[in-house]
């Protein structure tokens, strides 16, 4: 089997170089789960892969995405969809469900999270990481949590031969110094509880300080030797992944000379950046790979990363008994060493929210913000129409309102709804379009109603545009939540008082263009175009974790709102990538 892998091996890159230089489009385009997608976790059963990544304070929590070829991933359904699971009630942006990690053992699937629920500067102490199971990975039903002992997150859980079962996590020395080491103990795992005490088994390859970050630790057992594979350097341009082996599940541990095995930073002008959060499958043929995250800075700014940390794929190949992530080269985002067939995973999204069934349900690809407190959109109640019943909260607050999100999934991309027969009744009912990062970073293009005074309360319309920018800090004070965004809103009288309403938001590589089209308007007017950037960077005091969708909602801004919003159509048109196939080198 080792001649015969490594004759293959040997015979298939031989077989690629050919293939290229003749044809050059055998080749794979990542990412492969464009649009946001952090932490990737991959694991194989049988012939089917599977992949689940982070989705902060989005729900459902934890999509988990099937392939058979690597190459075409269907999202099947998310890990943790109901209340009991996940119950994210006015969670800070970027807090919620941090990085899964999917493995199987013995007909189970298991999924290994940690949900922040608090995530202030006064509270430094790690929540409890946790795991659900499911013996059916396409019923999208898995079990409550159970939850580990130990504070930390990016838990990891890894099944020795003997039987023995090894929680491994990112955790802290101390909440106040905040050295950050991996950590590990055996637990029983049907309880979750510790049965050895928490000990550090590693603290990186980097010099110890807080921004060394050790994290997303994935444990292996590969020919008689335990495989320690973790993230360091932090999310950001210093990410990298490292690979430590040794004789038991926790160490001593010698360290990979090739260390970083994956590390796209050292040279800024790469495609794609701040690579890291690595895990690695072997396929049914004996090939082995590995998936993480990246993100791809357009015009090599990092002002412009407004898809945020997507999922990339490269071959894994081993030498020495270490293993060598993409023949030593930086993740691209076209890879010519590869043997899989090249096909973009980008595809038009059309949803006329029309269905036969009797009770449809919304596509999985829609994303509510924090879980709702009970369901705010109907398919049934106006038969074609994805209806929206609006509620007091508005996507600035830190709440649950009536928005329905799904993933922006190309930099050039257009979206496109129409909402109708909206009659606001008044300046404070609202409902529109949105491409949104989080509570504090959105645009939006809405209708609203008039103002009381000018008597326009019920008959008038306006559509609206509202534009959020990270604000500058100023003087000596502080920036703080409270004034860390600035917030510019413009309306604009519309003609009638019930006519549909079209709205688009069109992306390019560095800005927004949000504009309308009333009543049988053919043409868009465009009211507002915004630099991606207000998208891409973090205000004073956030994170940025996660990375733009497109948006509807219907609010009552901090009222109860009756006038429901019925959206007809929702359009997703992305640009397909140019690559430069008769080069092979992207
Ligand atoms: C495991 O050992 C076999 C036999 O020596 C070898 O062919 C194979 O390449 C090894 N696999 C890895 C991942 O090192
Ligand atoms: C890292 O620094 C911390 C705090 O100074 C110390 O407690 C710890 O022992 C150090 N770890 C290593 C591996 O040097
Ligand atoms: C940690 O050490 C690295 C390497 O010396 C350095 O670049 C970085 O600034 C240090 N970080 C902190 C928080 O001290
Ligand atoms: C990067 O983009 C930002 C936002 O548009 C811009 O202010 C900055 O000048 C750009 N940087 C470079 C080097 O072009
Ligand atoms: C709505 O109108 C009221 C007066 O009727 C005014 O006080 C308020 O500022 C307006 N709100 C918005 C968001 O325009
Ligand atoms: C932000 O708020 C803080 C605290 O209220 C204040 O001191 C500071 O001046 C504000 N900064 C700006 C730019 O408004
Ligand atoms: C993106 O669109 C904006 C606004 O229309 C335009 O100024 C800019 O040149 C476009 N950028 C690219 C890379 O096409
Ligand atoms: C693509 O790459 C080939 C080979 O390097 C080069 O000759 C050609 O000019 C490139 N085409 C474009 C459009 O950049």
């Amino acid at each position: 089997m080792a001649q015969g892998t490594s004759l293959y091996t040997m015979l298939s890159h031989v077989a690629t170089v050919l293939f290229l230089a003749l044809h050059s489009a055998n080749a794979l385009i990542n990412p492969i789960l464009p649009g946001w997608n952090p932490d990737p976790s991959i694991v194989r059963v049988g012939s089917d892969y599977f992949i689940a990544t982070s989705t902060f304070e989005y729900f459902p929590g934890h999509p988990i995405y099937h392939s058979k070829d690597l190459v075409d991933w269907k999202l099947i359904g998310h890990a943790l969809s109901r209340p009991s699971q996940l119950s994210l009630l006015g969670t800070p942006s970027d807090a919620g469900v941090w990085a899964p990690g999917l493995r199987y053992h013995d007909g189970y699937f298991y999924l290994t999270s940690t949900t922040r629920y608090v995530y202030t500067s006064e509270f430094r102490l790690f929540p409890r990481s946790f795991y659900v199971k499911t013996k059916n990975i396409f019923s999208n039903d898995w079990s409550d949590p159970v939850y580990f002992d130990s504070l930390g997150y990016d838990a990891d859980l890894f099944w020795d031969t003997n039987g023995d079962v090894y929680c491994t996590w990112s955790g802290i020395n101390n909440a106040v110094d905040k050295i950050y080491g991996i950590w590990q103990n055996k637990i029983d795992l049907a309880t979750g509880n510790s049965l050895t005490p928490a000990e550090r088994i590693f603290a990186g390859t980097l010099p110890n300080n807080s921004s060394a970050r050790p994290e997303g630790p994935h444990m292996y057992h590969i020919n008689g030797t335990y495989y320690l594979l973790i993230a360091e350097g932090g999310t950001d341009v210093h990410h990298r992944a490292t690979i430590q082996r040794g004789p038991s599940p926790s160490g001593p541990w010698e360290s990979n000379p090739n260390n970083p095995i994956l590390f796209n930073g050292a040279d800024l002008s790469n495609a794609v950046q701040d690579t890291g959060h690595a895990d690695i499958v072997q396929g049914a043929d004996g090939r082995w790979w590995g998936v993480a995250l990246g993100v791809r800075p357009q015009g090599h700014n990092f002002s412009h990363i407004q898809l945020g940390r997507e999922t990339f794929l490269f071959p894994v190949t081993w030498s020495g008994g270490w293993p060598i992530f993409n023949s030593g080269q930086p993740m691209t985002e076209h890879l010519p060493s590869s043997i899989l067939p090249d096909r973009s995973p980008l595809a038009a999204y059309t949803n006329t929210f029309t269905f036969t069934s009797s009770s449809p349900t919304l596509d999985p690809s829609f994303y509510f913000i924090r879980t709702p407190y009970k369901p705010f959109h109907s398919l049934t109640a106006r038969r074609g129409y994805l209806r929206l019943f609006g509620n007091a909260y508005a996507p600035g607050d830190r709440d649950s309102a009536a928005l329905v999100l799904r993933k922006q999934t190309a930099y050039e991309e257009t979206f496109e709804v129409l909402l109708d027969g909206f009659v606001p009744r008044d300046n404070l009912t609202e409902a529109g379009a949105t491409v949104y990062y989080g509570d504090l970073l959105h645009n939006d293009i809405a209708v609203a109603g008039g103002r009381v005074e000018e008597g326009e309360e019920g008959s008038s319309r306006y559509v609206l545009v509202r534009t959020i920018v990270q604000a500058k800090q100023v003087g000596p004070w502080a920036l703080t939540t409270a004034n860390a965004t600035m917030t510019t809103v413009n309306r604009y009288k519309l003609a009638t008082k019930d006519a549909p309403m079209r709205f688009q938001i069109a992306g390019n590589s560095t800005s927004y263009t949000l504009g309308y089209a009333e009543g049988t308007a053919s043409d868009f007017t465009p009211l507002a175009t915004i630099d991606s950037a207000a998208l891409s960077i973090a205000p004073a005091g956030g994170f940025f974790f996660r990375g733009a969708s497109f948006g509807i909602y219907n609010t009552g801004n901090g009222r109860p709102s009756l006038v429901t919003a019925d959206f007809k159509y929702w359009k997703q048109t992305p640009k397909q990538p140019s690559f430069n196939t008769t080069s092979g080198d992207v």
